[in-house]
């Protein structure tokens, strides 16, 4: 498909409240890998080993080599033109939410403010004793290796949800009265194997929402939803902009 239908267009420039649940892909197009599909990251390394409560308990400097090599990449990438239609609308209209799965900081970087990170952020660490959280470069230990709490000495490990833990209650509650209430839901870049963020999707289309998807494959989710983009979202989303607001450039 190249074009929105008319009837869909005038949906989405109705509608009250507009949710984009975005995942790895959306970042590919900025030089971020995967997970799943060609090149993706569980292609080559074992989640097993790397991002479960017990591979940090076993290895810690292993789980911290992986997260620092992957910080490097999130922090040497840049938005693409994907994000950056995400933050135009977000700009334009309080009726837009932002829901990613994403760990990289693109969306912010963007120009993003209000965003739920379902799974954390790469540049945030949390204390395995206080709990107490920071942002790696703000208290100077963007370093590569071990890290340890400013307030109680401890280590620290890396701010994401790993296999195996439970969501951010309070994230997660809001991400469901969201897609509850949404009347578009954008599905974007993910394959849909996580079943939270996937459930998400489903919510919001079995409340009502029209369903958008863009991702060069096919997921579990494809059928559920009203429109497929088989394209990279970097080149379908400022086209959706255009057709949804003609008149209004892209920042
Ligand atoms: P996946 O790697 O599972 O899926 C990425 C999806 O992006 C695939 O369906 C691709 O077809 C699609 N894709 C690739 N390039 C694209 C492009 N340019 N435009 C649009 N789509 C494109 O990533 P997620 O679904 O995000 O968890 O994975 C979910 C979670 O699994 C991740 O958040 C991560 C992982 O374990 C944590 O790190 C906690």
């Amino acid at each position: 498909m190249d074009v929105l239908p008319q009837e869909s267009l005038e949906t989405i420039r109705r509608a009250k409240s507009i949710i984009f649940l975005t995942g790895a892909g959306i970042s590919n197009e900025s030089g971020i890998p995967t997970f799943r599909g060609e090149g993706g990251l569980w292609k080559n390394f074992r989640a097993e080993d790397l991002a479960t409560p017990g591979a940090f308990q076993k290895n810690p400097e292993l789980v911290w080599e992986w997260y620092d090599w992957r910080r490097n990449i999130c922090k040497n990438a840049k938005p693409n033109p994907g994000h950056l239609t995400i933050a135009n609308w977000q700009k334009k209209s309080n009726s837009v939410s932002l829901i990613t799965q994403n760990v990289d900081g693109l969306h912010p970087r963007a120009g993003s403010e209000s965003i739920i990170e379902l799974h954390g952020n790469i540049f945030r660490v949390r204390c395995t004793n206080c709990s107490a959280k920071f942002h790696l470069e703000q208290v100077g230990l963007d370093h590569p290796g071990l890290k340890f709490c400013k307030h109680c000495e401890s280590l620290l490990r890396p701010d994401i949800v790993w296999f195996g833990e439970e969501y951010d209650q309070t994230l997660l509650t809001k991400s469901w009265e969201l897609c509850k209430q949404s009347q578009i839901v954008f599905v974007i870049g993910t394959s849909a194997n996580v079943s939270v963020p996937a459930q998400l999707a489903l919510t919001a289309i079995r409340n009502g929402a029209l369903g958008i998807e863009i991702n060069p494959a096919e997921t579990n989710l494809t059928t559920s939803m009203k429109h497929h983009f088989g394209g990279k979202s970097g080149e379908v989303l400022p086209k959706i902009w255009n057709e949804v607001f003609p008149n209004e450039p892209l920042d």
